[in-house]
């Protein structure tokens, strides 16, 4: 039997008295790398929000069989790696490698190691040599990287990646999917409307509209109908 690693079961988000989600429920079984699809303002991020412990909502989270309380959500931020949608909001530190390594640290790793594990996995992104620049000092699509680099040092087993591939180059959305492919072992929620993106690196899509669920195994082509696009 597979392992759930996380469920929403009749999550619901109201803000100012306007519902942003409906009684949502899926699941995502252990290593599943899952797109989360829907159009502008369908609620991508605000599921996100939900599952990464920066909203209230109604329902239930489970991450790791672990319920999300205000309780528990300090143990589960442990099991949870989030790149946001704006990497300026995650890039809080005078230079990039310190960003890298700062959640190391946070859980007890040694600093001399942490930072070398920062660099070694700037390298990965091939961004290296960015690793003393300031985030000021670097474009949209180096941030986006940087920001990356934090979440796959930190080896954490669920993803939480918000449209990770906007503002790539060819070559870097190339190598993020690679890099999506090779971490079989995570398990990936990621918001995404790059249609071709989501065909061609993830195994399921989960397809949102107006804050509710459309299905939770949808076809790329029934997606793309839905948006007119073929
Ligand atoms: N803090 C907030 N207060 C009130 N409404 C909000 C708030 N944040 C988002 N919304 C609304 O919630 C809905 C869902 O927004 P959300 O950001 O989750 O959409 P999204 O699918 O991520 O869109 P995008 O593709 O543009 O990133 C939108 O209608 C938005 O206007
Ligand atoms: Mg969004």
């Amino acid at each position: 039997m597979t392992a759930c690693m996380l469920e929403l079961e009749n999550v619901s988000v109201e803000i100012n008295g306007r519902k942003l989600l409906s009684n949502l429920s899926f699941k995502l079984e252990k290593g599943e790398h899952v797109a989360l699809m829907g159009l502008n303002g369908s609620g991508k991020t605000t599921i996100l929000n939900v599952v990464g412990g920066l909203l209230k909502f109604s329902g239930t989270v489970k991450v790791c069989d672990t319920i999300l309380t205000g309780k528990t959500i300090k143990n589960i931020r442990k099991n949870v790696g989030y790149l946001f949608n704006v990497p300026e909001e995650q890039l809080l530190f005078p230079r990039i490698c310190d960003d890298v390594a700062w959640e190391l640290i946070n859980s007890g790793m040694d600093k001399k190691r942490a930072m070398e594990k920062a660099l070694e996995t700037l390298e990965i992104l091939h961004i290296g040599h960015l690793a003393e620049r300031s985030i000021h000092e670097l474009s949209h699509g180096q941030k986006q990287r940087s920001a990356l680099a934090g979440i796959i040092a930190a080896e954490k087993p669920l993803w939480l990646l918000d449209e990770p591939s906007s503002g790539l180059d060819p070559v870097a959305k190339r190598d993020l999917g690679t890099l999506i492919e090779k971490h079989s072992d995570v398990t990936i929620l990621c918001a995404l409307n790059d249609t071709d993106f989501a065909e061609k690196y993830f195994s399921r899509i989960i397809f949102i509209e107006d804050g509710t669920l459309v299905s939770a195994n949808s076809s790329i082509s029934t997606v793309k109908k839905t948006w007119d696009l073929i």
